[in-house]
């Protein structure tokens, strides 16, 4: 055991409790979690009345396969506030999701909501490094977003001294950086990027900042993304995942140790795994869709929600609750091309292997009459010969062929061509 696992344990004992205690501490609370539910929410308990499940069917964690699915649509129904538990006296915080499509979804909280939080944050921060001594410069944006506040109560909460400095304004992160001297960055990997490009503008050298550690999430990186970051600015880069239904950040992270994948904070969260299509619990390491259902919240409890985020799960390393494989697709991101399924993440993994193209890109889809077609807009990196940039291109549309199996036009833009991220990156552009 390294020496950061081991004060992570020291912490809190719980990071290497059994599977059985893990497991009696999750049934535990499951079944405090579904009476809870169905007493306090009139569409839990619609849902179950209606499917003929009751709380009380629930004896062994296997019986939470009889219970319904909550989606974002349930969410969106009951905008803004029907699925608060709770009176509004006790609701000290509300986040929105940013909803592209259609209503927000809204999540509420309660003070112990937030604590517990928090709690998950600073247990996240310190299995990726991070400790009471650190300054940590928090970019993910606030506001509604979870990611800012998220991550500012949580440090707060390890004892750290926060910089609270948002999304956007990269000149300002620069300067922040540079004259506050963090030792650790919470922000989007995209962004993170962007802000190597903006040091390097700059004639300054990204690999001397006092920079250690970065956690990133909020968005799909692939481990090509990982080496760029942690090559650039010569730190460690951890990957940090959550999303607002069930909280915020902080639902799972991975140890700065292993670096082999987000353990899922199983004292708080119970994973499961369903197959996309006949919707049915998968076994431990085969791949399907992420359902998640949250162990203690009281504002909006949150039973069994499909993330639509596509992985499996593994067995725990660093700590004994378990991990994930990366997060690289989306059941909503897939594309479909002329009858071939694409994702994003499959053609960010070929540019990154580029060493002309910047990893900087965004994909527009079109349509020429019937057929499909995909559009990749890259650039090169700073200091590379055109005709070297041009090759790449080249190599890229051949590459996308022979692995994804679908013709693609590459556009090369100029220097800061392609809209950076402040935040969530926008990969696609969907004109069909
Ligand atoms: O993105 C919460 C968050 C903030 C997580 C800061 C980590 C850091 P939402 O805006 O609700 O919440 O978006 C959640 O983002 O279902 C995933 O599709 C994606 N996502 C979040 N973290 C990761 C990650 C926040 N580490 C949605 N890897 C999720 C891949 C991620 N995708």
């Amino acid at each position: 055991m390294g020496k950061v696992i081991d004060e992570c344990v020291k912490q809190e004992p719980i990071l290497a409790a059994s599977r059985d205690e893990i497991e009696a501490l999750q049934l535990k609370k499951l079944k405090w979690a579904l009476h809870y539910a169905y007493d306090n929410v009139p569409m839990y308990k619609k849902k179950y009345d209606n499917a003929n499940v009751h709380p009380d069917d629930l004896i062994h964690l296997s019986d939470l396969s009889k219970f319904p699915f909550t989606t974002k649509e349930d969410l969106r129904l009951s905008y803004p506030f029907g699925m608060f538990a709770v009176p509004m006296k006790d609701v000290v915080r509300i986040h929105a999701s940013s909803g592209t499509t259609g209503k927000p979804t809204v999540v509420g909280y309660t003070q112990n909501d937030i604590d517990i939080w928090a709690g998950l944050v600073a247990r996240s921060i310190r299995a990726s490094g991070g400790r009471p001594e650190h300054k940590l410069h928090v970019a993910y944006g606030y506001g509604l977003f979870t990611g800012g506040l998220g991550a500012h109560y949580g440090a707060e909460k390890l004892g750290c001294s926060v910089i609270p400095m948002s999304g956007g304004q990269t000149e300002k992160q620069v300067k922040m950086i540079i004259d506050f001297e963090p030792e650790i960055i919470m922000v989007t990997p995209s962004y993170m990027l962007a802000l190597a490009d903006a040091f390097e503008e700059r004639g300054l050298d990204p690999q001397h900042t006092s920079l250690q550690v970065a956690i990133h999430g909020a968005e799909p990186w692939s481990e090509e993304m990982r080496q760029e970051i942690e090559q650039r600015f010569n730190i460690d880069a951890v990957d940090i995942y959550g999303l607002s239904e069930l909280m915020g950040p902080g639902v799972a992270n991975e140890c700065v140790e292993t670096k082999d994948g987000a353990h899922i904070w199983e004292d708080a969260f119970l994973p499961e795994i369903i197959d996309p299509n006949t919707f049915t619990p998968l076994p431990d390491g085969e791949s399907g869709e992420f359902v998640l259902t949250s162990l203690f919240k009281e504002a909006m409890p949150i039973i069994r929600y499909r993330t639509k985020d596509l992985t499996r799960l593994l067995p725990g390393t660093a700590f004994s609750h378990r991990r994930f494989e990366r997060i690289n697709a989306r059941t909503d991101d897939m594309m479909i091309i002329r009858g071939v399924n694409v994702f994003p993440s499959q053609i960010e993994e070929i540019i990154l292997q580029e060493p002309a193209l910047s990893p900087h890109y965004q994909i527009t889809l079109s349509k020429k009459g019937h057929m499909d077609t995909i559009s990749i807009s890259v650039e090169g990196r700073p200091d590379i010969p055109s005709d070297a940039i041009k090759a790449a291109a080249t190599n890229l549309a051949h590459h996308i062929k022979a692995r994804i199996g679908v013709s693609s036009m590459i556009e090369i833009k100029p220097e800061g061509g392609v809209p950076r991220s402040q935040g969530k990156a926008i990969r696609v552009i969907d004109n069909r």
